[in-house]
């Protein structure tokens, strides 16, 4: 496995394996890997003859008052895990590596960044699309693979993709859960353990949801709020709890016949932020 912190390095590496023929996949991360990560690496290895991921803490997606500073690098254990995995290589830029001077220029995005997290993170999507759209013209990758996790992450990304002509095959891979069904993420770090055991209930909430509205329910709104009171009654304070469009991602209170929805939420458990979604084909 070979190791690039600069972009001239794995420009060059990346060079010699397309000389030979050999396609891409790219997986990118802010490190701390779990499993999560992990089965995107194995997804990415059946799209292309090599695996490229990037490991960097973007500080562009971090607002003023967000955990910048203190989220986790684990750098040493997540090369190993990436030469587990079967990696060929890992792209570790510094940070001046990537934003080298003032920047000009900035990205807007429009109706798809109005709700969900789009909605109470300002700048987020934006400093994603920033460092994406870097990395995409770095390692120029075949495929690009993203967890369905993070599904506006997903769905703003391939919009850029089809809008600015990346020539990239974009995957969405379905979510990693711990066995009482939380979603793996790097911030559960984060949770003391009477937190990591309220957790999962934002699941179950979901799963419930989602229950119930395949057994008939077309306006799950009341249900919604009782849920939401549930959940904050364990302490989990609500962002959003909802269904929405998986097109325009516009909440939606009535659904009808063959449509594609996502049940999503996003919740404050002391400092973490959970987040979480099922897909719904009405
Ligand atoms: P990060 O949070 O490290 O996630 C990297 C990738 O792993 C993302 O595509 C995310 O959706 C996926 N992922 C995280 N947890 C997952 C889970 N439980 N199941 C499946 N996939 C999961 O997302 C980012 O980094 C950044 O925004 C990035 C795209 C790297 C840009 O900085």
């Amino acid at each position: 496995m070979i190791v690039c912190r600069t972009i001239q390095e794995i420009r060059k590496e990346t060079g010699k394996q397309k000389q030979e023929g050999k396609t891409i996949s790219f997986v990118p991360t802010m490190g701390a890997l779990h499993e999560g990560h992990l089965s995107l690496i194995r997804e990415a290895k059946k799209h292309a003859d090599l695996v490229v991921v990037s490991i960097f803490v973007n500080p562009e997606q971090f607002g003023p008052n967000e955990d910048f500073d203190t989220y986790p690098r684990e750098t040493e254990s997540d090369l190993q895990k990436c030469r587990e995995e079967g990696v060929s290589i890992v792209f570790l830029p510094d940070r001046r590596e990537l934003y080298p001077e003032e920047k000009f220029l900035r990205i807007e995005i429009d109706d798809l960044n109005r709700h969900m997290c789009g909605a109470s993170r300002p700048g987020f999507f934006e400093g994603i699309l920033l460092v994406v759209n870097k990395l995409f013209n770095i390692v120029e990758p075949d495929a690009a693979l993203f967890g369905q996790k993070d599904i506006q992450q997903f769905l703003i990304l391939s919009r850029m993709v089809k809008e600015f002509n990346h020539d990239i095959k974009m995957v969405m891979v379905p979510i990693s859960r711990a066995n009482d069904g939380l979603a793996l993420s790097s911030r559960n770090a984060y949770l003391s353990p009477e937190e990591r055991e309220a957790a999962p209930s934002l699941y179950r909430s979901l799963q419930y949801i989602e229950r119930q509205i395949r057994e008939g329910v077309d306006t799950p709104g009341l249900l919604i709020e009782h849920q939401k009171s549930e959940l904050e009654a364990k302490g989990l304070k609500i962002d959003y709890l909802n269904v929405f469009s998986r097109k325009t991602l516009a909440p939606v209170e009535t659904l009808s016949n063959s449509g594609q929805y996502i049940l999503a939420g996003a919740a404050w458990l002391g400092k973490t932020r959970l987040i979480d979604n099922i897909l719904i084909d009405y």
